[in-house]
């Protein structure tokens, strides 16, 4: 019997499995890449066709990561982004309507335009690329179809993941084959560590409405690549700083869509950057990351 039902198996999806196997029967989809999770079933299901997987296995629970994340290629591909972030989300709510499960949907900070930062849970939205469009119509579908659901909005996930980059393993890939790295120095946000957030996540799973749920720190690009340069012993001279205005990015990015997390701390505790960096450290030297 499965107790949690984690959809998608990326980066924060093996992190959600990973703290919840301990406390409960957890199960773990992934859609084209196949992951193992010690101790968790594991399922293929594309959230855009049949979700009676959810029907049969009858979770409590059901935490939904899986989406299309990529936000230029959602910008390009506007059919497959909405299949992903809008009707994918639809989906699941209808079958956790069905078997009375809670749904915790992820969404992220790119719901907001980033002209103002340190956005709260009530702050109105207004989403500035395709991807944000797609992730709040995902929020709307979940909030339409169910009453008791979880929203829990992010922002820039890192952490350690076998299977693909994300900003701090990439900048460390970087810099340790000593490359230089240009990063951009007037973009805000709050960036989070995914185990971390998955901590978050299962604090909330008994509560109702729209969560931020972030890491404590609003911090510009450039300054967390410092940051992550230090904390992993890193020549931080590799790291130039740009303007967004040199690059040539098919989306537009929020300029500052960095979250209050006041309303989360009061169940868990949001890591700043250094304290999240620090973490990922002692994994490595644990040797836990190859
Ligand atoms: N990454 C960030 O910086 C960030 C920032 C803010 C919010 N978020 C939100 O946080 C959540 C988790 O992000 P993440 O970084 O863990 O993403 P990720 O590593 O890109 O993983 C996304 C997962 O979704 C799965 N997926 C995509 N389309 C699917 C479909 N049609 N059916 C089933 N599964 C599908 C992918 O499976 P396959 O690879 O097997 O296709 C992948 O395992 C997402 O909801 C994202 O919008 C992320």
């Amino acid at each position: 019997m499965t107790e949690l039902l984690v959809i998608g198996g990326g980066l924060l999806g093996g992190a959600v499995a990973s703290a919840s196997r301990e406390r409960f029967r957890t199960a773990v989809t992934y859609n084209s890449h196949p992951l193992q999770v010690e101790g968790c079933a594991t399922y293929q299901m594309d959230i855009t066709g049949s979700v009676d997987l959810i029907r049969s296995l009858k979770p409590q629970y059901i935490v939904l990561t899986a989406a299309m994340t990529n936000v230029d290629a959602c910008e390009s591909d506007r059919i497959a982004a909405w299949k992903a972030n809008a009707l994918g989300p639809k989906n699941v709510a209808l079958a956790a309507r069905d078997i009375g499960a809670k749904l915790i949907h992820v969404s992220t900070d790119y719901v907001f335009d980033g002209e103002r930062g340190m956005y709260r849970e009530d702050d109105p939205t207004s989403p500035i690329n395709y991807y944000g469009e797609s992730k709040l119509a995902g929020e709307s579908a979940v909030q339409d179809i169910l009453e008791d659901y979880v929203i829990a909005r992010t922002s820039v996930l890192y952490g350690w993941n076998p299977s693909r980059l994300n900003f701090v393993t990439w900048a460390v890939q970087e810099m340790g084959r000593g490359n230089k790295i240009n990063i951009v120095n007037d973009q805000y946000n709050s960036p989070t560590l995914s185990s971390n957030l998955a901590d978050m996540i299962l604090s909330l799973k008994d509560e109702t409405g729209i969560f931020h749920t972030a890491g404590s720190e609003r911090i510009s690009r450039y300054d967390f690549s410092l940051k992550i340069a230090r904390a992993f012993g890193l020549d931080e001279s590799l790291i130039i700083p740009i303007s967004s205005d040199a690059l040539n990015w098919k989306a537009r990015r929020p300029r500052d869509s960095s979250l209050d997390i006041s309303l989360v701390s009061s169940f868990s505790k949001p890591l700043n950057v250094e304290e999240g960096l620090k973490s990922m450290v002692k994994v490595a030297k644990q040797g836990m990351v190859t």
